[in-house]
């Protein structure tokens, strides 16, 4: 280990460490699209509910839950609300607390630190190596799905995502310094210890663990052969379009076929055939480019000086570990060599994708599946498929301004064969949603409407190009520019499409459209579709907004038939900010996961549950201090279900002086063995 580690603390600019890397100008094109509705919109200017009057007046009830689909009076008045059969639990209040907070009649277990060993041993040591780290649970819990085993309800694999890590929190030689989340120390000839830069890789991607429910009702960790870790080195397929295009050729993958690793994966999903998805998400600012600077790397902000003559700095500058081997440099993407294959120009180009794991496989080699898009994947959301028809799923970007996208299979589900490759062919869209409360799925396909060789503005040679620059393409198909999309949910009851659109700190007084009708948006919505004919495939769908995020006096609470701005604001029992995780469980009960900081009125981020039929809102949990509630699964009973609680900052869940705070996973049961919300 070097001496000098002491010399030169380098802080690195990542902000909120899970904070969006990447922004950009607004593309001119958008600001024509808005002006095109200006018209509409002196009409609707005003405030958010003003906007949502203009909606709700065009007939929009069709698309809503609760509703009949005619124009008909919906059976409740605005605002009016029935109570609930769903939530059967009284409302936790907001808190500051270091600790879980859950109704009356509930009970947790924290469940999978950071840090525990796979086979089960739950010391924590600080001093843990790298190598070490590569059969322990990675950090930052995130995106989460239990798959039982054999359909137990008390024996499964639960699958995670470990979206990053702090290295202030990991390495014994940062003990005691006083550093920013993402900070990390280099040597005075400014390289990184091996060994830490080992440890950080491995922490990331994805745990597999079986899991078991004892007698006592808690869950325990079981040695298995299932049992594996997923890391940002681990060797990884690339299926679909892209594979074995130029855009992906490294030294490490002459053919473009394959890569390493998988990189901060926030968001997650399940198949239809089983198998889990991870997104990920903020990977562009692991790598550095201080030399050309193509689009499928500007696009996506991969970092490059800041000023003539100065580096690039990368978010944990793992190109700069000492020993200079293969797997660390590939994070420098400069053009250093004749040829693409000599240098590791494209490695950034082998990251933004969907990853497929199959937990049941653990010899598997995961796919990253170019054909769903490269983009910064919040996580990923699949329709209830039908035999003979298409498979199709929802992916939201999770960066200001960015845009929501699905891809519909060319090929179509039959269960007894249905598998990955359903992912490589087919057709990724992106949305528009329209001032009168309709929307359109564009779709990003090589030679249609202008996506070709001869765009005077990007030029396209290929549907693989097109795909390495999913958001360029977007772009100028004119997709709506969102306030951060993070996950999606579908609800079971009827098809609806939700997505939380987080935050937008950047969005203008004067660049809101109606989907996103808040500049700026500092505390998020929610936004939901009914697809056309009720065809997840369909091109067109109609749209509203469920709820603004907010304190009592400017949020705007889910009514029966969707927001009302003549109705109630959120109150005590329900205000949040920042709504992030989302998930709908087979009742059809929305679970919202917050994403802020701890701040008042909000206290601490919660999850909260929402009836789409009447309505109602409550807070189930309030987290520890400093985290975000993100990652759901429950087991097919609904009797236990799973939350992760991500970079707590207090004393939990350890309670103890010499371990760092730590991400981890919270098992949540009903005393009385009841469905879990109920
Ligand atoms: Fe990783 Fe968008 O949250
Ligand atoms: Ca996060
Ligand atoms: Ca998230
Ligand atoms: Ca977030």
């Amino acid at each position: 280990m070097s001496t000098d580690l002491q010399r030169h603390v380098i802080m690195v600019d990542n902000g909120d460490a899970d904070e969006p890397l990447s922004t950009r100008e607004m593309n001119p094109l958008f600001s024509s699209i808005l002006e095109a509705r200006l018209g509409r919109r002196q009409i609707l200017k005003g405030s958010a509910g003003a906007a949502a009057i203009g909606f709700m007046g065009l007939g929009l009830a069709g698309c809503i839950s609760g509703s009949d689909g005619d124009d008909d009076e919906p059976e409740l008045a605005p605002g009016e609300e029935q109570p609930s059969a769903l939530l059967g639990f009284d409302a936790v209040p907001v808190s500051f607390e270091d600790k879980i907070s859950l109704p009356e009649g509930y009970s947790h277990q924290v469940l999978i630190p950071w840090g525990t060993s796979l086979d089960g041993d739950t010391g924590f040591r600080i001093e843990s190596t790298g190598e070490e780290q590569a059969d322990q649970v990675g950090s930052h819990h995130d995106g989460m799905h239990f798959f039982p085993i054999d359909g137990s309800s008390e024996d499964g694999l639960l699958v995670l995502n470990h979206e990053y890590v702090e290295p202030r929190l990991m390495h014994a030689a940062y003990a005691g310094k006083d550093l920013s989340s993402g900070a990390v120390l280099l040597s005075s000839d400014e390289k990184r210890v091996d060994d830490e830069v080992l440890k950080e890789m491995n922490a990331h991607g994805v745990t597999v663990v079986r899991i078991i429910r004892g007698v006592n009702g808690e869950w325990q960790v079981q040695p298995d052969g299932y049992n594996r870790r997923v890391t940002a080195l681990t060797e990884m397929k690339l299926s679909g379009p892209v594979a074995g295009s130029d855009l992906v050729k490294t030294k490490y993958s002459p053919t473009g076929t394959k890569t390493r690793g998988t990189l901060n994966n926030c968001g997650s999903g399940v198949t239809p055939w089983n198998t889990y998805m991870a997104a990920e998400e903020n990977w562009a600012g692991y790598f550095v480019n201080e030399g050309t600077y193509p689009r499928e790397h500007e696009r996506y902000g991969v970092p490059r000086p800041k000023k003539e003559g100065e580096r690039a700095s990368g978010k944990y500058e793992w190109h700069l570990a000492e020993s200079g081997n293969d797997e660390y440099v590939r994070f420098n993407a400069t053009a250093s060599e004749a040829t693409a294959q000599e240098d590791y120009r494209n490695e950034p180009n082998t990251f933004g994708w969907m990853v497929e794991i199959d937990p049941f496989d653990p010899e598997s080699t995961p796919v990253k599946r170019t054909a769903m898009g490269r983009f910064g994947h919040e996580g990923v959301v699949f329709a209830p498929v039908v035999e003979g028809q298409p498979v199709v799923c929802y992916s939201g970007d999770d960066s200001r301004f960015e845009y929501i996208y699905k891809f519909v299979s060319r090929d179509t589900y039959y269960q007894t064969s249905a598998s990955g490759e359903l992912l490589d062919n087919g057709t990724l869209y992106v949305a528009r949603f329209n001032a009168d409360g309709s929307g359109e799925w564009l779709p990003l396909v090589y030679g249609q409407n202008g996506l070709d060789e001869s765009n005077e503005k990007h030029a396209f040679a290929s549907q693989a190009d097109v795909l390495v620059n999913t958001r360029l393409a977007a772009d100028l198909m004119g997709a709506t520019p969102m306030d951060r999309p993070e996950w999606g949910a579908i609800d079971p009851a009827n098809g609806d499409v939700y997505f939380t659109l987080t935050n937008n700190s950047q969005r203008g007084e004067d660049d809101t459209n109606e989907a996103n009708p808040r500049g700026p948006n500092t505390h998020g919505h929610i936004i939901r579709w009914a697809e056309a004919g009720g065809e997840h495939a369909a091109t067109s769908f109609e749209w509203d907004i469920f709820l603004f995020a907010g304190d009592s006096g400017e949020s705007g609470k889910p009514t029966s038939i969707g927001y009302d701005p003549n109705g109630e604001k959120l109150t005590a029992d329900n205000i949040l900010s920042s709504p992030d995780g989302m998930w709908i469980d087979p009742d059809s009960r929305v679970w919202i996961q917050m994403d802020s900081g701890d701040t008042d009125p909000f206290g601490n981020c919660a999850m909260l549950v929402a009836d789409p039929t009447t309505g109602e809102l409550k807070r189930f949990l309030v987290g520890p201090v400093g985290q975000e509630i993100t990652g759901i699964s429950m087991t097919p009973d609904q009797r236990t279900l799973f939350i992760n609680v991500q970079h707590p900052g207090g004393e939990w869940p350890d309670y103890d002086p010499s371990v760092p705070p730590r991400s981890a996973t919270v098992a949540i049961w009903k005393d009385d063995g009841g469905i879990v919300g109920t």
